[in-house]
């Protein structure tokens, strides 16, 4: 334990806590991520205790490993696995109903709806998640073998994962930059990662407000789980240029405008920083590239606009005068992107599936992940900007627009097309190590 801000910092069990809450993915990464659905839960409880060994901890986590193995379950998986029901009634209200149940509040209508995603996402059939990741695709045969023996279950979707060659995201930008740190997980934060309290993503932890978060019951099920939500996005990338080139001047502000939309330049460099041009140095530099604020910066949006993606989901200081406290609707992402690369310069979409596994992590669903996605992402009216949505991540429909304030004049996008689709999503449990136990013990 140690001191900070007055309060003591807690040792967190890094030997219990499943490693993805608490460590990034490597940023050179394949993997596979398979959904199971219980068909024989003694079986199931069995088998758990076999992949017990194989699952990665947070502990030692700097050690080179040739996997990491993670395990979290549904609502309806618990239910299956035979958790009393003491137990399932203790889980928050949005976890028991399920990503799909959700809809109304993520936002997902139109060609987002949970009528629309690819089975069995939504389902009740989607009981087990494993992810698995490496650095290197020759070694993930060991790990899928292990989930393979899981027992009583079939396997009902699984989806490779990998970062394409570029090292970017399909729309071109480098992402897994901004923070948070964790108080108490090890490596000391990096210049700009604000220190949050393990209880915001940790259960059994003190949060931001001194409190331990509400965590299912008994402490054995609840204690260093975490809450996770699994969401498939597909990205359009052929419609993403398409619109850049039709709105913008030139070459030049076609990428301009690109990182307008998110708050960096495609490099990863931040517009805080480096408002008028790319700073390639700048993107790669983890003791400047997310050392930024926005108060008295950029009060007036001029180079990182207020409806910015990133401006958007961590608005950092910007929001001081309300009252809203933005590190408790903070997040720890740990996507990976799927599907072939569109070639560069190719205008018209091949087809192909292609896009991003969003994992977001965190103590409540819907303090963070919800509320992000429908009161900052979904929404402009808490920066002033009416029903402006994320300008890359909108539920578009082709009439939305995005404001771009600058000096002389400010410019407004129209005619926004939707470039990103919901092909589906779970929320999930991400147990403790001793609590995966616990279930495969249960009677
Ligand atoms: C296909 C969908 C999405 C894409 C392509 C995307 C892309 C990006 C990119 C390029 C960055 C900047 C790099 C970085 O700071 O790490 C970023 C940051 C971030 N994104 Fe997204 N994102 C998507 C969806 C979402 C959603 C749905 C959420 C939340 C519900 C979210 C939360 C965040 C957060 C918290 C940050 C860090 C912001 C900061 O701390 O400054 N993203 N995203």
């Amino acid at each position: 334990m140690s001191e900070s801000a007055g309060r003591t910092v807690p040792t967190l069990e890094f030997d219990d806590i499943q490693g993805t809450l608490l460590r990034r993915r490597p940023d050179d990464y394949h993997g596979v991520y398979l959904l199971y659905r219980i068909d024989d839960a003694g079986a199931a409880r069995q088998s758990l205790r076999g992949i017990l060994p194989k699952i990665t901890s947070c502990a030692d986590w700097e050690s080179p490993r040739p996997f990491t193995l993670n395990i979290a379950f549904t609502y309806s998986g618990l239910e299956r696995l035979g958790v009393p029901a003491e137990s399932l009634a203790s889980f928050s209200a949005e976890f028991r109903e399920g990503m799909a149940a959700r809809k109304n509040v993520l936002g997902d209508t139109g060609a987002n709806d949970p009528s629309n995603w690819v089975p069995p996402l939504g389902s009740r059939d989607v009981h087990i998640g494993v992810l698995i990741l490496s650095e290197e695709a020759g070694a993930l045969q060991e790990p899928r073998t292990a989930a393979g023996r899981l027992g009583g279950v079939s396997l009902v979707y699984q989806l490779d994962v990998g970062v394409p060659r570029s090292g970017r995201e399909h729309f071109g930008f480098r992402d897994g930059i901004g923070g948070p740190h964790i108080r108490g997980s090890t490596s000391p934060p990096l210049p700009g990662h604000d220190e949050i309290w393990p209880g915001e993503f940790i259960l059994g932890y003190q949060d931001e407000s001194g409190k331990l978060p509400d965590a299912p019951v008994p402490d054995a099920l609840g204690r260093n789980g975490a809450y996770l939500a699994f969401r498939q996005f597909h990205s359009d990338v052929a419609a993403f240029r398409r619109y850049l080139r039709d709105h913008a001047k030139s070459p030049e502000d076609e990428e301009l405008i690109a990182a307008k939309m998110i708050g960096r330049w495609r490099s990863g460099a931040p517009l805080a920083l480096s408002p008028d041009r790319d700073d390639p140095d700048l993107a790669v530099d983890p003791m400047r590239n997310n050392d930024f604020l926005y108060y008295d910066d950029d009060p007036h949006g001029q180079r990182v606009p207020h409806g910015a993606h990133i401006r958007r989901v961590n608005p950092r200081d910007s929001l001081k005068d309300s009252v809203v406290a933005v590190n408790t609707h903070r997040l720890l992402r740990r996507g990976a992107a799927y599907g072939s690369v569109l070639p560069d310069g190719v205008l018209e979409d091949d087809g192909a599936e292609r896009g991003i596994i969003f994992i977001f992590l965190g103590a409540s669903l819907f303090r963070q992940f919800e509320f992000i996605q429908q009161v900052w992402l979904n929404d402009g009216d808490f920066v002033g900007l009416g029903t402006e949505k994320d300008p890359l991540t909108g539920n578009h429909d082709g009439t939305d627009t995005y404001t771009i304030p600058g000096k002389p004049v400010r410019r407004r996008l129209t005619g926004l097309p939707r470039f990103v689709t919901v092909r589906g999503g779970e929320y999930f449990y991400l147990p403790g190590l001793r609590a995966i136990g616990w279930i495969a013990s249960l009677p």
